[in-house]
């Protein structure tokens, strides 16, 4: 793709990611901070250029089927029943599908389709496990649950993020991927830095 084509292609994808935070008040911002987030583990990681790209983009448009879910379910303060989990976790399906009908975006499907999938293989949509799980959705995986934890939800406040924190490395080789947990831990101080200063480098940035 040429310079300007990417350029439109990734402000098409920004559009659509602020469209879907725009859903809930809970969510504003989430779609951004996780992108942001995951970034910084990438370069930590020493990622290709051409996957740091995909990740960009597949962490701004990771929960794109929430558009799917019902509101009434995305935002019920009580406990959730069974048929309603159903329901959210189809989210990652209805995304790909989303997705795979647009030639420039299927390449973001599979960190997409599996951003919920565990390294113990206890996730889903398919229960895949450890390195069968492409490394951008697991890297998805850290940046969400840790943006989740430090965020006020409909059914609880947010966490502290040094509390987050240590709650990744207690779900090291269980829920999350120990390689991509270590590079989150070592530039979490980059990134609590940014929660603190209320600002993150602009998208461009990562360009
Ligand atoms: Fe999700």
């Amino acid at each position: 793709m040429n310079e300007q084509i990417e350029k439109a292609h990734f402000e098409t994808i920004m559009a659509l990611s602020e469209a879907l935070d725009a859903k809930d008040s809970y969510t504003a911002g989430h779609s951004r901070r996780v992108m942001q987030y995951s970034a910084r583990i990438a370069w930590r990681m020493g990622l290709g250029d051409r996957d740091f790209e995909l990740l960009k983009k597949s962490a701004l448009l990771h929960d794109l089927g929430k558009i799917g879910v019902p509101d009434a379910v995305l935002r019920k303060r009580d406990r959730l029943s069974d048929e309603e989990f159903g329901v959210i976790r189809a989210h990652p399906g209805i995304g790909a599908d989303i997705l795979k009908a647009v030639g420039s975006f299927r390449a973001l499907v599979p960190a997409v389709y599996y951003h919920h999938e565990r390294f113990d293989g206890l996730g889903y949509p398919d229960g895949l496990k450890g390195d069968d799980i492409p490394i951008l959705a697991r890297i998805i995986s850290v940046a969400d649950s840790f943006d989740a934890m430090t965020s006020d939800r409909a059914y609880r406040a947010a966490f502290p993020a040094a509390e987050a924190l240590r709650e990744i490395e207690r779900n090291k080789g269980t829920q999350f991927d120990p390689q991509v947990a270590d590079a989150f831990v070592s530039c979490s101080w980059d990134i609590i830095t940014d929660i603190n200063k209320g600002s993150f480098p602009e998208p461009e940035y990562y360009l």
